[in-house]
């Protein structure tokens, strides 16, 4: 679907890696060069058209994102450069003031480094205490697990709404209601999530969400932190510079803006945001139902022919998104992959950034495959007819 729009795919190869990062679709290349070529000055600090017209573009970005993911207003959206600065922002910033020693931090085993890591930190700084919702026989975050590890001293409960390895889809909305009821925060990481199905902050009620722009056809360098508009005000920026200061005279007599500017400090990123824009209304154009509904026919059509294959072990058959991955016994995942690739198949083979996930998986290694919406069942076929053959894939792979 909408395959004429990306260049890359004029290329002879198969791109099954959209979890690591999504092509981009020539209207989005376009609006990055008209900016460079066109009007690129700065934003927020000239008085000269262009200037001007920075400024439209980029506040106009903002609209896009806010109404793209549901949120009141636009003081609630912040850019930044990816999911991995929107999720450090909330812990330094935020959480790191206000946690203490004691205190409580609930995340799983199956997230990505960075909604591990910055908490492994603020953990060690504050003496609040790590715990891991335990997960079902399908390594799924189930409300009576999260039930089972929730105490009055929990403070924060972290997840990805759709992990990276696996891929499954928590039920963000209705651990929002459970949390809430309980003065407990919910942070979300929407890096997977975001780019592949709608969603809605008001209806699901999270108080800081962060996602990138380069996994849903935008450029890379460029992400968003959404937060409640209370939440984002209590935001201690970490970065203090231009843009964000209204004056500052003395360490003490330092005036800062209102949000999200006060929040933004420096020469934001500012084609990656008119870009990502620009990637939002692509996005709209198709609906997110439509693309939610495409990648899953595709799921079902590469998982019902995965399983067909006696040497193939599907480390996530229950998931319900564009995620598979799977081993091929015996074989070392990043082998396979580079055996992929002599056919022009990207796909991801690793620990995929989520290095706790050995623990619940049993393997520390395996191979991913990441759909989205440009991808055909003819691109699956091609793979799968390589996958069935272990002789070829020992012979060919190194
Ligand atoms: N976080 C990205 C992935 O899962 C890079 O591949």
């Amino acid at each position: 679907m909408h395959r004429e729009d990306f260049p890359m795919l004029n290329q002879d190869i198969i791109y099954l890696d959209n979890g690591a990062t999504s092509l981009k679709p020539q209207c989005v290349i376009d609006k990055i060069v008209d900016y460079y070529e066109n009007y690129s000055a700065n934003a927020h600090r000239g008085d000269y058209d262009i200037s001007y017209k920075v400024d439209l573009e980029y506040e106009n970005a903002r609209d896009l994102v806010k109404d793209f993911i549901g949120a009141r207003r636009k003081e609630e959206i912040v850019f930044t450069s990816g999911s991995t600065d929107s999720m450090n922002l909330i812990v330094n910033g935020f959480f790191a003031n206000l946690l203490e020693a004691g205190d409580e931090i609930l995340i799983t085993k199956m997230e990505h480094a960075s909604n591990v890591m910055p908490w492994f930190r603020v953990a060690g700084k504050t003496g609040a205490i790590i715990k891991y919702i335990p997960l079902d026989d399908q390594n799924f975050v189930t409300l009576d697990n999260l039930k089972s590890v929730v105490t009055p001293k929990t403070k924060v409960i972290s997840l990805a709404e759709i992990t990276n390895v696996v891929g499954d889809v928590r039920p963000i909305k209705e651990i929002c209601e459970f949390a809430h009821e309980r003065d407990i925060f919910v942070v979300v990481d929407g890096a997977q999530s975001v780019p592949h199905k709608k969603t809605d902050v008001v209806d699901s009620d999270v108080d800081f969400l962060a996602f990138s722009g380069h996994k849903m056809l935008g450029p890379t360098g460029v992400g968003v932190l959404y937060a409640k508009y209370e939440l984002m005000d209590a935001i201690e920026p970490v970065n203090l510079g231009g843009g964000m200061n209204e004056s500052f005279d003395s360490p003490e007599k330092m005036v800062l803006k209102e949000i999200p500017t006060r929040l933004e400090a420096g020469t934001p990123n500012i084609a990656g945001v008119i870009g990502l824009g620009e990637a939002v209304k692509y996005l709209n154009n198709i609906g997110m139902a439509k693309i939610e509904q495409r990648e899953k026919e595709l799921r079902s059509y590469l998982i019902e022919k995965l399983v067909k294959i006696p040497h193939i072990d599907i480390l996530n058959l229950e998931s319900d998104s564009g995620i598979v991955t799977f081993n091929v016994e015996g074989l070392f995942s990043e082998d396979v992959a580079y055996f992929l690739n002599k056919y022009g198949i990207c796909v991801r083979a690793g620990s995929h950034c989520a290095k706790l996930t050995k623990d619940v998986l049993g393997v520390v290694n395996s191979i991913r495959v990441s759909l989205y919406f440009y991808n055909t069942e003819s691109e699956i076929d091609n793979l799968v007819d390589l996958l069935k053959d272990k002789d070829k894939i020992m012979k060919e792979m190194i």
